[in-house]
C-alpha cells in the first residue's frame, strides 16, 4: 500500500493541463471544470493514505470515458447525445474509495448516482437532470458462498448469474430467490425487493437476506448491527439509493430439488387461449407453492400476411420437482392447458435459469458469468397488482385493445404462497396478501430516436390507462423495481420535494413509506443520497 504520490499528481496535471469543455458539448456538465478538479483533489486526498484511487477515476477527457459510460447502460433509450452526461465516473476499487466519493461528493454539492448492474429501466442509475457523478460498483464483486452455514456474501458489482453459478458450483441442492435475467445486478435488485421464479415458495430476494455492509452518509462502513434494525429494513426493499451505498449483502441460501421441470406452452385465441388463461387466474395463486408459471400476453399475427391479428398467451413455468407430480397436479387442478409429457423438460435448478432466460438448455453453463446481455434495445416497462379475479368478457375487452395499440405486451406473475404468508411490513416492499398476481407492462423496440420512443411510451401509458378498472386502487399499486417515472418524479435539484415523493412512494410501499420516510430523515437529513424517486425527507 504505497503512497504513490508521482501518478496521483501527474494525474491532476493532466486534468488541469487538458481539461477542455468536454466533447458532449450539448451537455450542461461540461461548464463545470473547476468545481470537478477540486473534486478530484477531494478524492485523492482521502486516500492518500489507504488504497490509489487513480485508476478509478474517469473524467470526460479519459479516451475511455465513453464506454466505461456505455458498459451497464441496459436500456439503449438513455444511450444517445442529449441524455446529460456525468462530471466524472468513480469505479471504486475499495471500500474506502466509496467513503471518500461520500465525503467529497457533499463537500462539494455533486450529485452521486449509484450504478451496480445498470438495469434501472429510466435509467435513474447513471443519467440526471443536475451535476452528476457515477458510484459504479463493478469492480466491487466478490461472492463467498459458504454452505455450511447456507448463506453467501456478495458484493453489489455482482449479477444474479454470477451468483446462480457460484452456489450451484459449491451445492447441487441450493438456490437463491431472485430475478429471472441473469445481468441483473444484485445492488439495485435486492435492495429494490427483487422477484423472480420461487418467489411463492422462499418469498423475494430481500425476504431472504441476513446482514448488509452499507456506506452511510457520514462515510462510515456499517454491518447489520451497527447500522441498526430500521436502516437494515430499508435496504432490504426500500431501494438501497435512498440511504446510502451498499456495499455487500449477505444471503440466506434456499433448497432446490436436484431435479426440477421446466415448460413453455402457447395457446392463441383461437385455441380457447381465453378460457385457458380465465382458469389460469384462479388456479395460478392458489396451487402447490413448488410450481409457478408466468403468462405472457403479446399480439401476433393470425394469418400469413399479417392483416389479421391475435392474441398469443405463453405458459411458461418452473416447477420445484419432478415432472411426474407436476403432470398429476395439472391434470388435476388445470387440465384446460393440456400439458403434455413431451412439454416437460426435467434439468437442474441452474440450468432451468438458461431456459427462463431464453438460453438452449444445453449451452456451457458459463454463460451466467456474461455479464453483458445477449442483446440491447430500448425499453420502457410499468406496472400493476390484480386483486379480483378478471371477467372472460374483461379479458376480451382487454385483447381488443392490444390488438388495437398492437406494439404492447403484458407479463403476469403469479402471487400467493409464501408471498400471502409475509406481513406487509416485514420489509417495505408491501404487496402479500390478497394479490393474484402482478402484471408488467412491457415495450421493446430497435429503433434510435425520441419519436420512435414517444410512441412506443404513449402505447405503453394508453394500455395502462385502460386497465385501470381491472388492477388494485387507492393506491394503485406498483412495484419499485419496475421503476416508472411517470408515477411522479421529485424536483431533485438539492430540493426535497415531500408532497411529490407521497405519490409514487405509496404507490410502491403503502404504509410502509411513512417508516421509510422516517428512517431517511434519522439517517441522511440533508437528502445527499437523492434521485428522480427517492425517498423523501420529512
Ligand atoms: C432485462 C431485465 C430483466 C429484469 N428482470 C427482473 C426480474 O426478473 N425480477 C425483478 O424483480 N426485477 C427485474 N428487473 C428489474 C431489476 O430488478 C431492477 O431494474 C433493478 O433495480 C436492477 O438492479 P441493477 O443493479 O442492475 O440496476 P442499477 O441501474 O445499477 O440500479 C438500480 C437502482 O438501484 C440503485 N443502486 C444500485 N446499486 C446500488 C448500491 N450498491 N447501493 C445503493 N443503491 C444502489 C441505483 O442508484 C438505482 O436507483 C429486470 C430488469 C431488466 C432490465
Ligand atoms: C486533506 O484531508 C485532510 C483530512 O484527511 C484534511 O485535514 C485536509 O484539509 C485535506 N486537504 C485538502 C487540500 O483538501
Ligand atoms: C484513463 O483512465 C485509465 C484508468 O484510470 C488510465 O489508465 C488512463 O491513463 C486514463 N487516460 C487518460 C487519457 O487520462
Ligand atoms: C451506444 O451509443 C454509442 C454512440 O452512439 C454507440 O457507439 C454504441 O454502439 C451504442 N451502444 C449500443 C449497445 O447500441
Ligand atoms: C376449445 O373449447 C371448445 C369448447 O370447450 C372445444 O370443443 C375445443 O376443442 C377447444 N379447442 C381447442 C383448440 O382446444
Ligand atoms: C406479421 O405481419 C406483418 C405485416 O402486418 C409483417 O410485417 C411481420 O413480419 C409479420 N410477423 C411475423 C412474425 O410473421
Amino acid at each position: 500500500m504505497g503512497h504513490k504520490t508521482t501518478p496521483l499528481f501527474s494525474l491532476l496535471s493532466v486534468l488541469v493541463l487538458l481539461h477542455q469543455p468536454s466533447q458532449i458539448s450539448d451537455s450542461p456538465s461540461s461548464s463545470s471544470s473547476s468545481s470537478d478538479n477540486t473534486f478530484i483533489h477531494c478524492l485523492l486526498n482521502h486516500t492518500l493514505h489507504s488504497h490509489p484511487i487513480n485508476s478509478a477515476i474517469f473524467t470526460p477527457n479519459n479516451a475511455s470515458f465513453s464506454s466505461v459510460l456505455q458498459a451497464y447502460i441496459r436500456n439503449l433509450r438513455f444511450n444517445n447525445s442529449y441524455t446529460r452526461k456525468p462530471n466524472l465516473i468513480l469505479t471504486p476499487l475499495h471500500v474506502s474509495h466509496v467513503q471518500a466519493a461520500v465525503i467529497c461528493g457533499q463537500k462539494h454539492n455533486l450529485q452521486m448516482k449509484i450504478r451496480s448492474g445498470g438495469h434501472d429501466y429510466e435509467g435513474v442509475s447513471y443519467t440526471s437532470s443536475e451535476p452528476f457523478f457515477i458510484l459504479d460498483m463493478f469492480n466491487l464483486r466478490s461472492i463467498d458462498v459458504d454452505i455450511e452455514t447456507e448463506t453467501a456474501s456478495v458484493q453489489t458489482g455482482v449479477t444474479l448469474g454470477e451468483v446462480f453459478y457460484r452456489i450451484a458450483e459449491k451445492s447441487k441442492i441450493h438456490g437463491f430467490p431472485a430475478g429471472v435475467c441473469p445481468t441483473v445486478g444484485v445492488g439495485g435488485h435486492i435492495s429494490g425487493a427483487g422477484y423472480g421464479n420461487m418467489m411463492r415458495r422462499y418469498g423475494v430476494s430481500a425476504d431472504n437476506i441476513v446482514d448488509a455492509e452499507i456506506v452511510d452518509v457520514h462515510g462510515r462502513l456499517l454491518d447489520r448491527k451497527s447500522m441498526g434494525e430500521d436502516l437494515f429494513w430499508a435496504i432490504t426493499g426500500g431501494g438501497g439509493a435512498s440511504f446510502g451505498v451498499v456495499i455487500s449483502y449477505k444471503l440466506k441460501l434456499v433448497r432446490v430439488p436436484e431435479v426440477v421441470t421446466v415448460f413453455q406452452v402457447a395457446r392463441t385465441l383461437e385455441q380457447n387461449a381465453t378460457d385457458i388463461l380465465y382458469k389460469w387466474q384462479h388456479f395460478a395463486p392458489s396451487t402447490d407453492n413448488d410450481l409457478f408459471i408466468r403468462v405472457i400476453i403479446e399480439v401476433v399475427n393470425a394469418t400469413q400476411n399479417g392483416e389479421k391479428k391475435t392474441v398469443r398467451i405463453t405458459f411458461i413455468a418452473l416447477f420445484l420437482g419432478d415432472s411426474k407430480r407436476l403432470l398429476s397436479l395439472m391434470n388435476q387442478d388445470f387440465p384446460e392447458l393440456g400439458l403434455k409429457k413431451s412439454d416437460c423438460i426435467e434439468t437442474s435448478w441452474l440450468r432451468s435459469v438458461l431456459f427462463w432466460d431464453n438460453i438452449v438448455i444445453t449451452a456451457p453453463l458459463e454463460i451466467l458469468l456474461n455479464r453483458v446481455p445477449q442483446s440491447l434495445r430500448y425499453l420502457k416497462r410499468k406496472s400493476d397488482y390484480v386483486k379480483e379475479p378478471i371477467s372472460k368478457e374483461g379479458f376480451e375487452r382487454i385483447w381488443k385493445k392490444m390488438i388495437e395499440l398492437r406494439d404492447t405486451a403484458m407479463y403476469f406473475n403469479p402471487y400467493g404462497g409464501r408471498m400471502a404468508e409475509i406481513p406487509a411490513t416485514a420489509i417495505p416492499f408491501p404487496h402479500r396478501a390478497g394479490y393474484l398476481w402482478k402484471i408488467q407492462y412491457h415495450a421493446n423496440w430497435n429503433e434510435e430516436g425520441k419519436e420512435v420512443a414517444d410512441y412506443y411510451i404513449e402505447q405503453l401509458r394508453k394500455l395502462h390507462k385502460f386497465m385501470t378498472p381491472y388492477v388494485s386502487k387507492n393506491p394503485r399499486a406498483a412495484y419499485l423495481n419496475y421503476k416508472d417515472l411517470d408515477l411522479g418524479i421529485t424536483n431533485h435539484n438539492g430540493k426535497n420535494c415531500y408532497q411529490e415523493g407521497r405519490v409514487y412512494g405509496v404507490m410502491y410501499f403503502k404504509a410502509n413509506f411513512h417508516r421509510l420516510v422516517q428512517i431517511k430523515t434519522k439517517v441522511d437529513p440533508h437528502n445527499y443520497f437523492r434521485n428522480e424517486q427517492s425517498i423523501p425527507t420529512l
